[in-house]
């Protein structure tokens, strides 16, 4: 019997992951928890339907050319099977017109050691998405017989789970930064709602960043569920739509964490780092000034890598500064050119899901420090 999944962090030696698909890509209609989501200037804003077919291909030559790349270097790659997101999906609680797509893997399924979670998402659009996950999950669930094949709570996202016009178009930058900061979100706390990429794993350790997908509540529950595990409570003033922690707070290797600079670390909340001799450095800034077409991701997708190991890691072809940091940070950058996903829903790392990394759950934080953001 083979051991097929196991990953407790974001870097040590990959060995299998899953990397997403564009097919039939959407973009939702707006809903509560997207229309506050997708930023006022974004060109989505007020569009749904389809993705453009030349898009659709144009992305999956990018995922192409990263599975490629993963495998040139001996990591096994599996793909999700794609779902037809263009037709309407209803629960006892909600209607909406459409899915979403099956790209971005790392937001909807969290791998804890043997065990990979399906996410209690925010989105109503997304709900459903985690089934073209499902025919890999079965296979491990067949393959390892260790595999914890599981699902979080499923939310009911009923209009109580939002705050109803909690952003007014109108209200300036300013403001929209000042809710954030002050942990004022458009998701309520009526029950657990989080995305998997809101969740950074350092063995032991799990931070996780509040913020439009991700509540308190959800931080409790995982708090109950994962009782080996300490979990933190991060968040990242500076970020207008906080929503992922992978393009703001990323671990190169242990030690070492790169962060955005316009999204930098609370004083409060980086007291455990400094106590374990963790250096965190401001990410290099984008090479671009403005995200593709169709985006809703920023353009700090700069940094949103996928760390092969502890000296090796993938970063997006055009972004030259980020390749230069990496190089001055001690690791082996490898380009992929990547950019032509980025509008369906991330970058990197966002595109893959851990299957399998060698490792055990270790303790990078023994020194635990008085933290009033702890849940
Ligand atoms: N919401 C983040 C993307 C996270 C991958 C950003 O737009 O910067």
């Amino acid at each position: 019997m083979t051991k097929i999944v196991n990953s407790w962090n974001d870097f040590d030696p990959l060995k299998h992951v899953i990397v997403g698909k564009a097919d039939f890509t959407v973009i939702p209609d707006e809903e509560p928890a997207t229309s506050e989501k997708v930023p006022v200037d974004s060109e989505m804003r007020g569009m749904w339907g389809p993705r453009p077919t030349e898009t659709v291909e144009k992305a999956n030559e990018a995922l192409d050319r990263l599975a490629k790349e993963l495998e040139n270097r001996g990591v096994k790659v599996d793909r999700p099977t794609p779902i037809q997101w263009n037709q309407a999906m209803m629960t006892p609680d909600f209607r909406v017109p459409s899915g979403q797509t099956q790209m971005p893997p790392r937001d909807i399924l969290l791998t804890m050691g043997n065990e990979i979670m399906a996410s209690a998402n925010s989105f109503r659009c997304r709900y459903f998405e985690y089934l073209a996950y499902w025919p890999l999950m079965n296979q491990y669930f067949e393959e390892d017989p260790e595999f914890k094949w599981s699902q979080a709570p499923r939310p009911r996202l009923t209009d109580k789970s939002y705050k109803h016009n909690y952003y007014d178009e109108q209200i300036a930058l300013e403001e929209r930064l000042e809710r954030t900061a002050n942990l004022d979100f458009v998701t309520t706390e009526a029950e657990p709602m989080w995305d998997a990429a809101d969740v950074l794993r350092l063995g032991k350790d799990l931070f996780i960043q509040h913020g439009l997908t991700t509540n308190r509540k959800a931080m409790e529950w995982f708090k109950r569920y994962y009782p080996e595990h300490r979990i933190h409570a991060v968040n990242f003033p500076g970020d207008p739509y906080p929503i992922h922690i992978d393009a703001t707070f990323v671990p190169l290797r242990p030690g070492l964490i790169i962060n955005n600079p316009e999204r930098r670390l609370p004083e409060e909340q980086r007291k455990i780092f400094e106590a374990n001799d963790w250096q965190i450095v401001d990410a290099a800034p984008p090479a671009h000034k403005e995200p593709p077409p169709l985006c809703y991701s920023s353009v700090w997708l700069s940094m949103n890598c996928l760390v092969l190991d502890h000296k090796n890691v993938i970063v997006e072809a055009s972004e030259v500064h980020q390749l230069e940091q990496m190089e001055k940070l001690g690791m082996n950058p490898i380009p992929v050119d990547f950019r032509d996903a980025y509008a369906f829903g991330g970058g990197l790392h966002c595109a893959t899901a851990d299957v399998y990394r060698e490792g055990d759950c270790e303790d990078y934080f023994s020194t635990q420090v008085e933290d009033p953001t702890l849940v």
